[in-house]
């Protein structure tokens, strides 16, 4: 069980705001929950800001009370709504930014969203000395100094109980299957799928799998009496990389079919883990950005809560566990 950070005695700010920023992921609104009630609880005034970094400067902002986050902590996506910004990249933006919620008398703000999100916060801060938080949400889970991102789990159990339907018909037919999951830079969701899922092999951005080491795979299986294959393909940099490995295989004689699975990894019902770790790092959010805590990010490290600097986390990339991909090879012979 992760240990919460207490709420400080000594409050540094009275008032703070709370937005969803980047790709939604399912938990996140266990985390603006748990901000609202923690902070409010505690006697700190919680605003949410709406679709993100566009709704903060087009100064869509609510006060929120113990009632706004009712009966959300089992709804995937975010109530908050989220967005892509551009305009943010700008400093002038930014600036901007500083203005409104300073108008709107907001002195801290908790940005719950990956990387790219964290990238806008930290400049921010670093531009006006605004305090900012961040809390890491993302299906992907590849935000370095975190083990853990809120809707990670999620998104893999989705993909997991798909793969498990395409078994059934998989082995029914005796047919190979390719199956994209999300991960645009990363194979997290890929390989937590492929060895949860049991596939003959993971194919990931980060490790050069060639179509030759691919078929030598399945050909394996054939020869050892397998009649169906499951492979679980990140969806890379150019998502459909499922359908191009599938017309390689065609042409040397195998016949494929793929499931490409998108966006409903990104929605539905979060499970407890999700919940749990939303409610764990949003409140352990407002504790720290009300005690003066600011410049970088919620962290989840050998299962305890962490705060981790932006400069320790932004840019860098994570690494997929050590040996995991040979591990999803050598449990599907
Ligand atoms: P995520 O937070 O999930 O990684 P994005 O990379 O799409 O998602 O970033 C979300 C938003 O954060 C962007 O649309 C932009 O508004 C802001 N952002 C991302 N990177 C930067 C940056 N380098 N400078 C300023 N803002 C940024
Ligand atoms: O970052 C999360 C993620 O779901 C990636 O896995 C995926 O590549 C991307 O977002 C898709 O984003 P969107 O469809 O919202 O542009």
């Amino acid at each position: 069980m992760i240990t919460l950070p207490e709420f400080p005695k000594k409050k540094k700010l009275k008032s703070i705001a709370v937005l969803t920023s980047g790709g939604d992921a399912s938990g996140m609104n266990a985390a603006v929950r748990a901000v609202v009630r923690y902070a409010i609880a505690n006697g700190v005034a919680v605003n949410g800001i709406y679709k993100g970094y566009s709704g903060l400067l087009e100064g869509h902002i609510e006060p929120m009370k113990l009632s706004s986050v009712a009966n959300i902590i089992q709804r995937g996506g975010t109530i908050l709504k989220t967005d892509r910004c551009p305009a943010f990249f700008k400093k002038s933006a930014r600036r901007e930014a500083v203005h409104i919620l300073k108008r709107n008398g907001i002195e801290g703000l908790v940005v719950i969203g990956g990387d790219g999100s964290f990238a806008g916060a930290s400049l921010l801060e670093k531009e006006t000395g605004f305090p900012t938080i961040g809390v890491p949400g993302t299906i992907d889970n590849d935000i370095f100094g975190t083990d853990d991102t809120i809707g990670f789990d999620t998104a893999v159990n989705t993909a997991i109980e798909a793969i498990d339907r395409i078994r059934d018909t998989a082995s029914s037919h005796g047919r190979l299957f390719l199956v994209e999951v999300m991960g645009r830079n990363s194979g997290f969701i890929a390989l937590s799928t492929g060895i949860g899922g049991g596939a003959e092999t993971v194919v990931t951005p980060e490790a050069d799998l060639t179509l030759g080491k691919i078929k030598a795979t399945i050909e394996r299986g054939m020869a050892r009496g397998k009649t169906s294959s499951i492979i679980v393909v990140a969806e890379g940099p150019k998502p459909g990389l499922a359908i191009r490995i599938a017309d390689g295989l065609s042409k040397a004689g195998f016949k494929p079919k793929v499931c490409t699975l998108g966006h409903i990894q990104r929605g539905g019902v979060p499970t407890a883990h999700d919940r749990m770790l939303g409610s764990m790092m949003g409140a352990a959010a407002a504790a720290y950005l009300v005690s003066g805590k600011s410049g970088g990010m919620i962290g989840l490290y050998e299962n305890e809560i962490r705060f981790v600097p932006y400069r320790d986390v932004i840019g860098k990339k994570k690494k997929l566990p050590k040996n995991a991909m040979a591990l999803a090879e050598v449990l599907a012979t």
